[in-house]
């Protein structure tokens, strides 16, 4: 099964085309992924600059994965979108593009929950079983989810208040460090003495696994203010601080999500993690540790897949296409879409699942 996936919910312009075996395995073809470099200037991403930014570029975007795939539209078996969550008018070029194809190469339409593609694709890269604890991490989202099956999601627990990507991107901007924060604070915690400053750590030793991230970010403005102008060895040792909090909110909370799983789904085969700060090395080796010790394997996609690409909306469009669900071309693009209702794009939550009001 071949199916060109779309991705515009952020400000990655990609696209890319997967082929799922009938075993159930994944492979990918091209992987094409524009990252939008006008929205450092701004230090955040600026929704019409994005909008504008992916109408221009994802013409050439789909053409060049379908050049590096060698196959033309007619080949392909479904096209598959990022419907939302996301920035809406990112969503609504993606999804317009996508129909356009189905429509004219004839082809099925797969309107695909973004989160739901970060959820699925530790079974591209690793083929994992059912059911699995996932750990979403990125800007926009912070959660502990049951992925019991596709289109099957109970989520365990999120943020009460700003994303773990956010809170680094709000960190780099703070110490005056560019966006996205993420790779940036990664690269200067490795220069930095952990032990300088103490950071607070929300939450930690809850019983729910939900997380806080405000007043981390909070308590490490003050650090910088109290300390300026920051010299560079400052800049390091503050991110080596906010990471090493990081670490240890992460671990935490992980360990009580994957407590809880056990006791409501039994064993998960796997921890899989999934977002841009999966792509953090730190986070990884720390959350792998965390898993052993719980008898638990570790399943991290590597990092380039981690982060927004054409890939993971491709082979989520193809898991569903797989089990015959299809979406029809009046399929509407969401700026908010929880994945416990991810089943259809039409918002019918799977059977069994608490309804949620918001992300
Ligand atoms: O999944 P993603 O590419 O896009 C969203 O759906 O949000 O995640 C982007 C986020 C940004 O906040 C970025 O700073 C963060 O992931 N990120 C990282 C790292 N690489 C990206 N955070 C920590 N360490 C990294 N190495
Ligand atoms: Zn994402």
């Amino acid at each position: 099964m071949l199916v060109l996936g779309i991705e515009t919910t952020c400000d990655e312009t990609a696209a890319a085309v997967v082929r799922r075996h009938d075993d159930g395995t994944g492979e990918i073809l091209s992987n094409v992924v524009l990252s939008q470099a006008a929205h450092a200037a701004y230090g955040g991403v600026v929704p019409e600059i994005a909008a504008r930014a992916h109408v221009e570029v994802l013409d050439m975007v789909v053409a060049k994965a379908m050049v590096e795939a060698r196959l033309g539209f007619g080949h392909l078996d479904g096209i598959a979108a990022a419907a939302g969550p996301g920035l809406i008018g990112g969503v609504i070029v993606g999804l317009t593009t996508a129909k356009a194809i189905a429509l004219v190469a004839e082809k099925p339409l797969v309107a695909v929950n973004h989160l739901e593609a970060h959820a699925l694709t530790a079974r591209l890269t690793d083929n994992v079983a059912f059911p699995y604890c996932l750990f979403l991490a990125s800007g926009g989202h912070t959660q502990i989810v049951a992925v019991l099956d596709v289109g099957d999601y109970v989520r365990l627990g999120t943020t009460l208040d700003d994303a773990l990507g956010e809170a680094f991107d709000k960190t780099a901007k703070v110490l005056g460090l560019p966006y996205p924060g993420g790779p940036e604070v990664e690269f200067e915690a490795t220069r930095g003495d952990v032990r300088r400053f103490h950071l607070p750590r929300p939450m930690v030793g809850r019983p729910e696994p939900d997380f806080s991230l405000s007043g981390l970010k909070t308590a490490l403005r003050l650090e910088a203010e109290r300390n300026v102008p920051l010299t560079e060895q400052d800049v390091s040792d503050l991110c080596a601080a906010f990471q090493d909090a990081v670490i240890e909110i992460v671990t935490d909370r992980l360990g009580v999500g994957l407590r809880l799983f056990r006791e409501r789904f039994g064993a998960p085969t796997a921890l899989v993690i999934a977002g841009g700060v999966a792509a953090n090395q730190s986070i990884r080796d720390a959350i792998d540790r965390m898993a052993f010790s719980v008898d638990t394997p570790l399943v991290a996609p590597p990092a380039p897949l981690c982060t927004d690409n054409g890939a993971i909306i491709a082979w989520a469009g193809a898991e569903r296409l797989a089990r015959g669900l299809t979406d029809t071309l009046e399929a509407s693009p969401r700026a908010r879409w929880p994945l416990e209702r991810a089943t259809s794009a039409d918002g019918t939550p799977p059977s069994g699942a608490a309804p949620l009001d918001a992300q």
